[in-house]
């Protein structure tokens, strides 16, 4: 049996080799090398309530499955009533007894989301986690209803504006947001939350989202750790969903046998949010493993760079109107 710094050392450079680290291959090694983080535990959440958003398609509905399995109730939050009901039945005929309800919300519009949420917290008085797995890459630089560029609508102020909201049915629960490797090729643009100068590209623009998801959890740890709730970033490596195809066609040519299921993408998202005890707050994760969140010195920033970024965000969210800290 290797010793765990040889372990350590094996999965430290599938990690810094992407293609071995995020693909099926590097989730297989892991898994079999000694020291993989135990699963949950056999209904580890049995009549617990989580949420996950995106949950109409690709790893969102992997996640869904994967706690419903572990003996939860998932809300599914999607933004088409007909499509999320059609997933739902799909999860249901493949894990029967899965306990699935779907609410409609687009996470890109904060009036929807507060709507939502008003509606989810007078239904729903105890809410284990919520995932934060909804996501986008605009072909062209896009805005919300609320004039914020679309992705970091969609990854980042939408999904504070309703854990916000949601706070009080999950005091003392987790939070996970799902945010991408992509991350790591992108400084925190700080001074330009909404790309506005600069050639528009979708993969810097969904990049620098997740790098604000990466940057601004320990800050959003501390607030709502104050409620006894953690929160993790964590990225899935590379699975072949609709997103994928979509978005990324040529990568997806290239990589596509050694792309993960979704399943497997899902994976880290369903053991953060079900093992116990909670992981530590403020993390990156990827593969059960805490992860740098840097590595390439040109993207490290400064306290006054997050400073700046909390400031917008505290404004984008509305986060100013409230008492918390
Ligand atoms: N697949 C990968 O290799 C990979 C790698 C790194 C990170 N990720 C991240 O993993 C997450 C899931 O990605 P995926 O690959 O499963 O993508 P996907 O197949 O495109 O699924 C994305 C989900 O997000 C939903 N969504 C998008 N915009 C929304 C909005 N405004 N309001 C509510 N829901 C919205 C979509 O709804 P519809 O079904 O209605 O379109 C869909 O259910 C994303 O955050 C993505 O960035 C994926």
């Amino acid at each position: 049996m290797p010793r765990p710094t040889v372990v350590r050392a094996i999965d430290t450079v599938m990690d810094r080799t992407l293609v071995l680290g995020y693909s099926r291959i590097g989730l297989g090694v892991r898994r079999a090398l000694p020291g993989w983080p135990a699963d949950p535990l056999p209904r580890a959440l049995e009549g617990r309530h989580v949420l996950v958003t995106g949950a109409s398609s690709g790893l969102g509905a992997a996640t869904v499955a994967g706690l419903a399995d572990l003996g939860a109730v998932v809300h599914m939050v999607v933004r088409d009533e007909a499509k999320g009901a059609g997933v739902a039945d799909r999860i249901r005929d493949a894990h029967p007894g899965a306990e699935l309800r779907t609410w409609r919300c687009d996470v890109a519009d904060l009036d929807d989301v507060r709507r939502f949420a008003t509606g989810f917290v007078a239904d729903v008085p105890d809410l284990h986690a919520v995932v934060h797995n909804a996501g986008v890459m605009p072909p062209e630089r896009t805005e919300s209803p609320q004039g914020l560029e679309l992705s970091m609508a969609v990854h980042l102020v939408g999904p504070v504006v309703m854990t916000e909201a949601l706070r009080g049915p999950l005091t003392g629960g987790r939070v996970v947001l799902v945010s991408s490797g992509g991350m790591y090729a992108q400084p925190l643009h700080a001074d330009d939350p909404g790309y506005t100068t600069g050639d528009y590209s979708p993969t810097t623009s969904y990049a620098r989202s997740k790098r604000w998801q990466v940057e601004l959890a320990p800050v959003l740890a501390d607030r709502w750790g104050a409620d006894g709730t953690t929160v993790a970033t964590m990225h899935p490596g590379w699975a072949d969903t609709p997103g994928v195809r979509e978005s990324l066609p040529t990568f997806r040519r290239l990589t596509r046998p050694v792309l993960r299921d979704d399943a497997q993408g899902a994976d880290t998202s369903v053991w953060l949010t079900a093992v116990e005890p909670a992981p530590p707050t403020g993390r990156f994760w990827h593969d059960r493993v805490e992860r740098p969140t840097h590595l390439l010195p040109t993207t490290r920033g400064s306290d006054r760079d997050r400073d700046r970024a909390w400031s917008w965000l505290r404004v984008a969210a509305g986060l100013e109107d409230t008492a918390a800290p």
